[in-house]
């Protein structure tokens, strides 16, 4: 679980701003859920076979014996959220959410046991529409972002009905290999065969590549879904790619499934996954409402950024504020104050505890300041103050304090 340095926090916050902007341009709204969660509800919406929930969680008992959990992923908790708060009645709903996810898995670059995503979830929306626009909105986060080494991959599940037929079929192709199946894929096989066609075993990615494929054995329904988001993505220019074999990793997914990838980041490639989930608020005692959603892994964003080398790009003006005296200090602290009121978007640094001209000029410099402004004893006599350009290395000037915050703000242009 690692802990997050100011250092890299700087650029996590201008890309956590970035997303926040797109998704309200989108009309998502924010929702905040818990961090801990009966297990029940992820067992049941998730899936009592799949990796996550079987492995992967965070349990325990609370001071009454009930089972709870921290949160392995969004969903499921905004959707118990939407049930219990009547969001569901009558409208279309779209949320997004971020935030610290826990998952005990082996850690790695790019998989951590606590990570964050950046979840977006849309409610009542029936038709391959909302579907297009998830995507066309994930893809204008990378625009923005300056990511480009990215691509759309997706799949359709069909609804549940042509799922189970599909799971029969499925069974019975593998049992007829049952000898090339590796052990992993020997236990998926009765509980969850659909996940052996996630197998990384190079020795069966034959068997799996002649594996009956989900698209043959969809209802016609899905079909027609899936080909009209293909044709609204091709109109929109977004490149994508059908994978036969993309089953995601948890249960609760119905037609639409897609990943964003990526080969500059090695083993841990994908950057955001989702997919529809049409009977999963029914299922957990709701109305029968539509669900669509995805979530993109925080960590493994920042990193395609910084791999792309558009880094922080809503850099603040810094001031920092050199006072060597009593007085001097006391003056700072004021002018301070006066800079803050005027210049929100600044940061203002002052130097405290003293220190000489040299060394406090030294911080300033550390500080990678914009400006420093300097006071002395003969500044306060004057009523004046020096102001100097650090990162040009501009020429120190004297002016009276009265004009100080005319000449800030020509300096950082505001
Ligand atoms: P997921 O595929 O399990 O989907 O996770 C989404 C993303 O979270 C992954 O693509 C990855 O970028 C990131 N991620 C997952 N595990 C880790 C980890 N251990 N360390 C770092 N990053 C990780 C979901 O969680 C679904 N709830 C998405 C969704 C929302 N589907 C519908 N709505």
């Amino acid at each position: 679980m690692p802990t997050l340095l100011p250092a890299e926090l700087k650029l996590w916050q201008s890309v956590e701003s970035e997303i926040k902007k797109i998704l309200s341009s989108y009309a998502y709204q924010e929702i905040r859920t818990p961090l801990l969660e009966r297990t029940e509800l992820f067992q049941r919406t998730i899936g009592e076979q799949t990796d996550v929930v079987s492995k992967e969680m965070y349990s325990f008992l609370d001071r009454k014996d009930q089972s709870l959990s921290l949160r392995p992923e969004a969903t499921a908790g905004v959707v118990r959220a939407g049930i219990e708060h009547g969001l569901f009645y009558n409208q279309t709903q779209k949320f997004w959410s971020m935030g610290p996810m826990y998952r005990y898995e082996r850690p790695q670059k790019g998989r951590y046991r606590q990570f964050h995503q950046v979840n977006m979830e849309a409610f009542g929306f029936e038709g391959p529409g909302i579907d297009a626009e998830l995507m066309i909105l994930t893809s204008r986060i990378w625009k923005n972002l300056g990511i480009d080494a990215i691509q759309l991959e997706l799949n359709s599940l069909g609804t549940s009905e042509s799922r189970k037929n599909y799971r029969a079929t499925l069974i019975e192709y593998f049992k007829d290999h049952i000898d090339s199946l590796d052990e992993d894929s020997l236990l998926r096989l009765e509980k969850n065969p659909m996940r052996i066609l996630d197998s990384k075993n190079q020795e069966m990615s034959e068997l799996i590549d002649s594996a009956p494929k989900m698209n043959d054995h969809l209802d016609q329904e899905s079909k027609d879904h899936f080909d009209d988001l293909l044709e609204r993505l091709d109109s929109h220019g977004i490149n994508h790619k059908l994978n036969h074999r993309l089953v995601r990793g948890l249960d609760y997914y119905t037609k639409t499934v897609f990943e964003w990838t990526t080969d500059k980041l090695g083993a841990q490639a994908t950057v955001c996954g989702g997919g529809r989930y049409d009977d999963l608020v029914k299922q957990l005692g709701g109305k029968d409402v539509f669900g669509i959603g995805c979530a993109i892994g925080f960590e493994r964003l920042v990193e395609l950024v910084e791999l792309s080398g558009k880094k922080d790009q809503n850099g603040q003006p810094k001031i920092y504020l050199v006072a060597v005296g009593d007085q001097a200090e006391a003056k700072s602290s004021e002018l301070a104050e006066l800079i803050r009121d005027r210049f929100e978007d600044c940061v203002v640094e002052l130097n405290q505890d003293g220190g000489s001209f040299k060394q406090q000029f030294k911080r300033a410099d550390r500080s990678e300041s914009d400006i420093a402004l300097i006071l002395g004893d003969e500044e306060i006599e004057n009523e004046t103050i020096g102001i100097k350009t650090m990162r040009e290395d501009g020429e120190q000037e004297t002016i009276s304090q009265h004009k100080l915050l005319d000449s800030i703000a020509e300096k950082i242009g505001a």
